[in-house]
């Protein structure tokens, strides 16, 4: 794997390495080894336009316990904001000898499109371009549904939300497509469901009790109100009362549903904090199992 761009037309024994790999990560966290000098001497560049929380910080988390050098790229301090163009950018950071980028960017497509201006041997990793592709997420969702449910040919998954906006619903249909599951449920307003022509082996729902029954694993999408124009906001308390996620709803779920969302998550929103905080909320494992897939991620790249 020279660059992570997209989890589209990922072959699944890629995906099914990349996870396993991942599992050693962890195993290798478990077992005290804080650090692994796998990546020693590399140089990786989180270039993020966008905000994160998770992606970035577990970006960095897996590359320096990989043993590699970390920049974190302050677009707010950068000369971008004295009107620097994105690829005088990129060469300018590649005359730094960088081994890989890992960039978010409101854009769909710019990270192929750093790929195709790249002037040196570097690595392009995508964190979130636009609503096209979260490739880093996508894998880890796939893990710690794994983890729960390894059988996903015979699972049935819903997401709900503003699909339309979503680079995670995307990604999450492509590894889980790949790794054979064919019962995917979209669920969302009219208005929040991407074009017919995409993702068009999903089934699609506006009724989210009917979306919701009998589901293995339910992954909540957050309203991207940055997305959208102000006239095309939902009301917060209908939208909960038709799309939330409650104790009541998830009832309607299989037994053991497994509750899952990106984050950040909108509490009241699109989640009520007894299923985020309950039982069956998978959201810090996710988390945590960004760093793994991360650490596989850039392992798989650029250990030498
Ligand atoms: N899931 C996700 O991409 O979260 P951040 O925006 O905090 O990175």
């Amino acid at each position: 794997l020279r660059h992570l761009t997209t989890l589209e037309n990922l072959p699944r024994a890629t995906i099914e390495r990349l996870l396993d790999r991942a599992v050693s990560m962890r195993d290798a966290c478990a077992h005290g080894t804080r650090k692994l000098d796998l990546l020693a001497g590399r140089t990786i560049l989180n270039l993020f336009f966008e905000p994160s929380t998770r992606t970035r910080t577990s970006f960095e988390l897996a590359a320096r316990r990989l043993g590699a050098d970390v920049i974190n790229f302050d677009i707010g301090f950068s000369s971008t904001s004295k009107g620097e163009e994105l690829y005088d950018t990129l060469h300018t950071l590649e005359a730094m000898h960088l081994d890989a980028i890992v960039v978010r960017h409101k854009t769909s497509g710019t990270p192929d499109e750093l790929v195709r201006h790249a002037m040196s041997g570097v690595s392009v990793i995508n964190a979130g371009d636009g609503n096209r592709a979260h490739p880093t997420q996508g894998l880890l969702d796939a893990l710690t549904i794994r983890q729960h449910r390894p059988d996903f040919e015979n699972l049935t998954v819903t997401i709900c939300g503003d699909v339309k906006h979503s680079r995670v619903a995307r990604s999450d249909v492509h590894a889980l497509s790949a790794l054979g599951t064919k019962n995917i449920r979209l669920c969302g307003p009219a208005a929040l469901m991407p074009a017919d022509t995409e993702l068009p082996h999903c089934q699609r729902f506006t009724d989210f009790d009917q979306a919701i029954e009998g589901a293995d694993a339910i992954i909540m999408l957050r309203l991207q109100k940055e997305r959208m124009a102000a006239t095309d906001l939902p009301d917060e308390a209908a939208y909960f009362q038709r799309f939330g996620l409650d104790k009541r709803r998830l009832a309607l779920a299989a037994k053991g549903c497994l509750v899952m969302h990106p984050g950040p998550i909108n509490r009241g929103i699109e989640i009520a904090s007894e299923v985020a905080d309950g039982a069956q909320s998978r959201i810090l494992e996710q988390v945590g199992n960004g760093v793994f897939v991360r650490m596989a991620v850039l392992g798989e790249m650029l250990a030498r």
